[in-house]
């Protein structure tokens, strides 16, 4: 199965895909997730998006067009995989059109995470993520049991760069200029399903449940 979950910033991306990627046996494949990682390593690739990704803007299309088609010779792939936070601009969506035929595969669904802004912005500035295994928290939602560590692995957890309120709003700027468009992308195709993303974590994979099974 493959999967483009697409969504503004804090609509719930990672937080479902992980869910997704336990059930359904696929990988995620988050581009930000790629980048971060680039930047703790300290690669060229991690240091050109750093500028970009501080101020929340885009990473240029052919830095994560080159990074995406890496990924994808990966054989880990092959089962499946839910993209997480890509494509998000018309060209890049190109991009992975072509990638696709490349390898005669094609995508099976494409479910739009929709949250009010006001919510995005108070979930993201109380984020906080284990910085080993990297999974999810909210101070406010749904905090670690002691404070500032991981429940899973004991590890720190650490605040996102971008997740303050100023960058956040043009996060949320650039999702509705560049990447929400996407939806006409991909809507003659009939793949897209639009999920509420507002509520209870459990009762909004269970609807995403639906659309997949
Ligand atoms: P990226 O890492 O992709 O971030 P994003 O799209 O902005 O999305 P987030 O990770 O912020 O949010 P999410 O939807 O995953 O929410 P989460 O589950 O964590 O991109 C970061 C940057 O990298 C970009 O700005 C750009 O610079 C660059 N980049 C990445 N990909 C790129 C690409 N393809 N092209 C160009 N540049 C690229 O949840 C958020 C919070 O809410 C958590 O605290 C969580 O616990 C909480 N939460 C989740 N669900 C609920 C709920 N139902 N109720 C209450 N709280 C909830």
């Amino acid at each position: 199965m493959r999967i483009i979950l697409l969504g503004p910033p804090g609509a719930g991306k990672g937080t479902q895909a992980k869910m997704i990627v336990k059930d359904f046996k696929i990988r995620q494949l988050s581009t930000g997730d790629l980048l971060r990682e680039n930047r703790r390593q300290g690669t060229d690739l991690g240091k050109e998006a750093q500028k970009f990704m501080d101020g929340g803007d885009l990473v240029p299309d052919s830095v994560i067009l080159g990074m995406v088609a890496k990924e994808f010779k990966k054989p880990e792939l092959k089962p499946g995989y839910i993209l997480d936070g890509f494509p998000r601009t018309c060209p890049q969506a190109d991009g992975l059109d072509q990638l696709l035929k490349d390898q005669d595969l094609a995508l099976d669904h494409v479910l739009v995470l929709d949250v009010p802004d006001s919510e995005l912005v108070r979930r993201l500035t109380a984020r906080r993520s284990c910085s080993e295994c990297g999974h999810i928290y909210n101070l406010v939602f749904n905090p670690p049991k002691s404070e500032g560590v991981c429940d899973h692995d004991g590890s720190p957890l650490v605040h996102r760069s971008d997740d303050t309120e100023e960058t956040v709003v043009n996060r949320l700027k650039v999702y509705k200029d560049q990447t929400r468009p996407l939806i006409d992308h991909y809507n003659p195709q009939g793949l897209v399903r639009l999920i509420d993303g507002t509520g209870n974590v459990k009762d909004i994979y269970d609807c995403i449940l639906k659309v997949l099974k």
